[in-house]
């Protein structure tokens, strides 16, 4: 009978064991499961990733006209407009000419529909709805503020103004002067006291590789400035494109005429009471195509000069406003000794003594850090579009200290 027993228990406990054994494979089982789960995604993410890394590059482009069904012809961006066929994927009701489409790598067939982008032109410019600069931040160029106020302020602010007087402002205003004076930060003051949006294009960027590029820039532009009025177009460092024309004789020379030519045709074109006012600005007036300054074009001749001695402290007054300067400090013997200093000058030198007081563990810019900017800035530096006579005091503080962090 014991023996009975026993037998049964234990086969009753190898029942048991086999039992939990069992539970602990079908576990295994399933942890298994999840992991082979997880590493399969993580194969498909990996294989993803190589298809993405073999797959060759797309061509970009312009669809310019829908033929039929699957016809188009497209500029793509590595020259020639193409005549190519449209994927069958891709949704014909989205596609409109002017659009950004892909191209497959032989440039044969449109494979993809590219989001749109405010304007292919606006890649190379700025634009600033309502600029934050005012008046106030530019110094010593009250007259020149003053001329700008009537040319370009009052005509976007109260055209009813001129409207009833009979009088047409002047299209284009040309600001012309030494670099750094404040041609760029005055357009972007005005713009930003007429409330208008700013639009900026550095000349050079319409000096493009492709034919009719830079035309077509110069159109895209004036259509954009025409959208976001009231606006003002800045077009900085103008003669990169209106240097005169003196022997028109490579293709790329012959390319920035024509760039020029549809500037003009844009001048002429709209009317001086379209909130639309165009600045340029330069440092070479003398280098100008005299067609550019005729009357009806920019016509309003502004020059931004070297700062004088007022003007040198009010820009001196400008910079240092959220210093902490300490009381000994006279910006008018500063600006008295930075004679010949432009207003980046100025900048650069407020900066520089900053810098000075920083590496002498001061919390505030004292007159000798002032000093000692000054001499750096405008006696260290190459700056020749200044003469060498002027007087700049020697310092010989701390010359090569530098700042250790
Ligand atoms: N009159 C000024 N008042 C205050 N700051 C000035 C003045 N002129 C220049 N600055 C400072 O110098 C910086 C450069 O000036 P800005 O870009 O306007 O020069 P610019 O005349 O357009 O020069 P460039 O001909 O080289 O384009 C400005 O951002 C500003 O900080
Ligand atoms: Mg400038």
């Amino acid at each position: 009978m014991v023996w009975y027993v026993s037998v049964s228990e234990d086969r009753e406990k190898r029942y048991q064991d086999l039992l939990d054994y069992v539970r602990y494979l079908e576990q295994r089982v399933q942890e298994m499961e999840a992991e082979i789960s997880l590493l399969r995604r993580e194969i498909k993410y990996y294989k993803q990733e190589i298809d993405k890394l073999m797959a060759p590059p797309l061509i970009e482009g312009i669809l310019l006209e829908i033929l039929d069904e699957d016809k188009a012809v497209v500029k793509s961006t590595t020259g020639p407009n193409l005549i190519v066929s449209i994927s069958g994927n891709i949704d014909r009701g989205k596609l409109f000419p002017g659009m950004y489409i892909a191209l497959n790598q032989r440039g044969s067939a449109i494979v993809d529909v590219l989001p749109m982008r405010e304007d292919p032109a606006v890649r190379a410019m700025e634009i600033v709805e309502k600029p934050k600069i005012k008046y106030i931040d530019v110094g010593g160029l009250s007259r020149q503020i003053q001329e700008l106020r009537e040319v370009v302020e009052l005509p976007i602010k109260r055209p009813d103004l001129l409207r009833d007087l009979g009088i047409e402002p002047p299209k284009g205003i040309m600001l012309y002067g030494p670099p750094g004076c404040g041609k760029t930060l005055l357009a972007k003051a005005v713009a930003g006291e007429s409330n208008a949006t700013f639009i900026r294009l550095v000349a050079s960027e319409l000096a493009q590789k492709f034919v009719g590029e830079g035309a077509r820039m110069v159109r895209e532009l004036f259509a954009l400035a025409r959208r976001k009025a009231p606006s003002i177009v800045l077009i900085d460092e103008i003669d990169a494109i209106a240097a005169k024309r003196i022997d028109i004789g490579t293709s790329g020379e012959r390319e920035i005429h024509r760039t020029l030519t549809q500037l003009l045709a844009e001048l002429d074109g709209f009317d001086p009471l379209d909130n639309v006012k165009v600045i340029a600005t330069t440092n070479r007036i003398d280098i100008l195509d005299p067609a550019l300054l005729r009357p009806g074009r920019f016509d309003r001749i502004i020059e931004i000069p070297l700062p004088d001695l007022a003007g040198r402290l009010e820009i001196f007054k400008i910079h240092t406003k959220k210093m902490k300067i300490s009381d000994e400090v006279d910006l008018g013997v500063l600006a008295k000794i930075s004679e010949g200093a432009t207003g980046a000058d100025i900048k650069a030198i407020c900066t520089e003594a900053g810098f000075s007081a920083l590496r002498s563990n001061r919390t505030y810019v004292n007159h000798e850090d002032f000093l000692h900017a000054i001499n750096k800035v405008l006696k260290g530096r190459f700056r020749p579009y200044t003469n060498e006579s002027e007087y700049v005091p020697e310092v010989k503080d701390s010359e090569d200290k530098h700042l250790v962090i």
